[in-house]
């Protein structure tokens, strides 16, 4: 049974505490024939994605990540950019080596398809009733542990996780910033936003306050740019130029 794309798209929410009960292997049909017909830059389908389900393996990703979603959901898909295959076809014609790959908006383009692959699967999963959570961690918690478990060749990074299992929570809908602050029309917004911006700040705190299952008290715009600065010691471009990526401009 699907549900309409309506109450798909609008009553999303992370999903981070599963049943143990295994997915179908319809629905996970269903969700990788969504992924193979995401749209890709050139139709160049620069991504890959592992579909892991061996709970040794969940463990170990766990262990790297401290993310227990890994452990806990049925099928852990990790997203990948992927200038691998192409490499290989192209050497068989003669193409020894694909500078692109290497460039920054090489990197963005494996990126982008990647995301997008990701999302197709979400909206999949969870059109079945299935629950979902991206994991990030996947991509910055240790670069060089994963890409060695998962055995990745050069040309190839992993941009994001996505747990998926079914659901054994509900959380509450978390509020987003106001359409106003989201969508601007025609040109870009250039008046001042900042009152907008605190009544979300206020109406995000109130309901980290608040909200059914683990409470926090901080206040929402620190709490995003704390993020910010623990990533900024992630020291991805070190990482992703041992994987053959942002070798040049
Ligand atoms: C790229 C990306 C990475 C994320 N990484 C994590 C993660 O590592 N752990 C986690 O618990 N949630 C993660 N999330 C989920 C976000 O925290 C969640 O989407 C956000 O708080 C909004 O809540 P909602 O999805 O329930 O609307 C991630 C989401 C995205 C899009």
């Amino acid at each position: 049974m699907s549900k309409s794309v309506e109450k798909t798209l609008i009553d999303r929410r992370s999903i981070r505490r599963y049943e143990r009960d295994a997915i179908s292997n319809d629905d996970m049909q269903f969700i990788y024939d969504a992924i193979r017909n995401t749209p890709t830059s050139y139709n160049g389908q620069q991504y890959s994605v592992i579909d892991i389900d061996d709970p040794v393996l969940k463990e170990q990703i766990y262990e790297i990540t401290g993310q227990k979603q890994i452990k806990t959901c049925n099928h852990f898909l990790v997203f990948l950019a992927d200038y691998n295959k192409i490499q290989i076809i192209g050497k068989a014609k003669g193409i020894d080596k694909i500078p692109f790959a290497g460039t920054v908006d090489g990197l963005i383009v494996g990126i982008i398809d990647a995301s997008l692959a990701m999302m197709s699967a979400l909206v999949a999963a969870e059109s079945r009733g299935l629950g979902t959570c991206c994991i990030g961690y996947t991509r910055t918690a240790s670069p060089a542990k994963l890409n060695e478990l998962l055995r990745l060749p050069q040309g190839v990074a992993i941009v994001c996780g996505l747990a998926i299992g079914i659901p054994r929570e509900i959380p509450d809908l978390k509020p987003k910033q106001p359409q106003s602050l989201i969508i601007h029309h025609n040109l870009y917004r250039r008046d001042d936003m900042l009152r907008e911006l605190v009544e979300y700040d206020r109406e995000i705190t109130i309901y980290n306050e608040t909200r059914s299952g683990n409470k926090s008290d901080n206040d929402w715009a620190k709490h995003i740019i704390s993020y910010y600065t623990e990533g900024e010691n992630y020291h991805m471009g070190n990482a992703l130029q041992k994987q053959s990526f942002l070798t040049h401009d």
